[in-house]
């Protein structure tokens, strides 16, 4: 259970979590598995991830589409359903397995410690609810009254930049930018200890989305709860992250602190995302992308998974996975390239 009383959520209150550096993980994702059962056999969306995430952290998770990461979120939240199964690993999230907890524990556990922002804020809204009933919905199910809720509402309104009296809206009425805004003041109704985002961002213009960006980091400062932000624009992640996990066809390949990643990236792979797109911040560089695509991820390439659209391919890529190897004591990679 959290340690935060719902009945009176306080928000100023950035625990131990401004000192990312230090304490025990708040979410420690271990050697995570999940597949997909079709026709064609098992899809190995996630392949043993391992991820630990300190309290008050921004991790950034990126990747092309298709690697796996929206698959991560939903299982650490356990809103996976048939034909998705994790066949292994865990989860501790202040030291406690979500794959073990019961559904009432999981009812409690999701919003109040952990929530979700969605890429899409129409499909996460109820279109013929106003934006005021769809907040009140979430505060009243975990027990707060009807007039705190209220209270509570006008001022997520007022965290997240919208005019309270937008809450009588429904959402057709609100431009894409706001009603994302909305999705994320409903996210922090029970102010969690963690977001997950996923690709938050990517359905609105470039304008809007770093306006949303910065209000993410400012809102993350003021309450302090970690972050997981999903995305599969790395440049994204450059301002806001302080940690980096790189995901290819259902594998973390590379780990870095977000600032040596930019400055020292060692995975071709984490090269190439890096040249995918153009910098939020406006600086110019040559884009070239990544040739050919991902694996197919019932029948993924033997070895290591990027081999086949690697341009540094050795022999030995086709033939052995290679191992993780830590570079520095935060950075690690795994990739032929590192290994001796
Ligand atoms: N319901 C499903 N049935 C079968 N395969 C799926 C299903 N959902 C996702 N996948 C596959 O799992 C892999 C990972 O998907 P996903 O987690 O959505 O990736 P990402 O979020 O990185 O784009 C992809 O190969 C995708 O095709
Ligand atoms: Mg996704």
């Amino acid at each position: 259970m959290s340690s935060r009383n719902i009945t009176s959520v306080q928000d100023a209150q950035p625990p131990s979590s401004n000192n990312p550096a230090s304490g025990d993980p708040l979410l420690d994702i271990r050697d995570l598995r999940v597949v997909y059962l079709t026709t064609r056999g098992p899809v190995k969306a996630v392949d043993g991830v391992s991820l630990a995430i300190r309290p008050g952290e921004v991790i950034g998770l990126a990747g092309e589409s298709g690697s796996g990461k929206s698959t991560i979120a939903h299982a650490i939240l356990r809103i996976l359903h048939p034909p998705a199964l994790i066949t292994g690993g865990h989860a501790l999230f202040s030291g406690r397995d979500i794959m073990k907890m019961d559904d009432t524990e999981l009812g409690q556990f999701r919003w109040s410690e952990i929530s979700i922002v969605f890429q899409s804020a129409m499909n996460a809204l109820n279109p013929v609810m106003k934006i005021r009933d769809q907040l009140l919905d979430v505060m009243q199910c975990h027990g707060l009254s009807k007039s705190v809720a209220n209270e509570r509402a006008v001022h997520l309104f007022d965290l997240v930049g919208i005019d309270p009296q937008r809450l009588e809206a429904y959402p057709h009425q609100l431009s894409g930018g706001m009603r994302q805004r909305a999705v994320i003041a409903i996210a922090l109704a029970l102010n969690p200890d963690m977001l997950i985002m996923d690709e938050p961002t990517t359905a609105l213009d470039v304008v809007v989305q770093k306006d949303i960006l910065q209000q993410i980091a400012s809102l993350r400062e003021k309450l302090g709860f970690s972050i997981l932000f999903i995305t599969h624009d790395l440049s994204l992640l450059v301002e806001i992250s302080t940690r980096i996990a790189i995901m290819y066809a259902g594998e973390i390949v590379e780990k870095s602190p977000a600032r040596e990643l930019f400055e020292h990236p060692l995975h071709p792979y984490t090269l190439g995302l890096m040249n995918s797109f153009p910098s939020i911040t406006g600086s110019k560089h040559k884009l070239t992308g990544i040739p050919g695509s991902p694996p197919d991820l019932v029948d993924p390439p033997a070895g290591c998974r990027f081999h086949p659209r690697c341009p540094k391919v050795m022999a030995i890529c086709s033939q052995v996975a290679p191992s993780t190897r830590l570079i520095s004591p935060d950075h690690s990679v795994s990739c032929h390239l590192f290994s001796q």
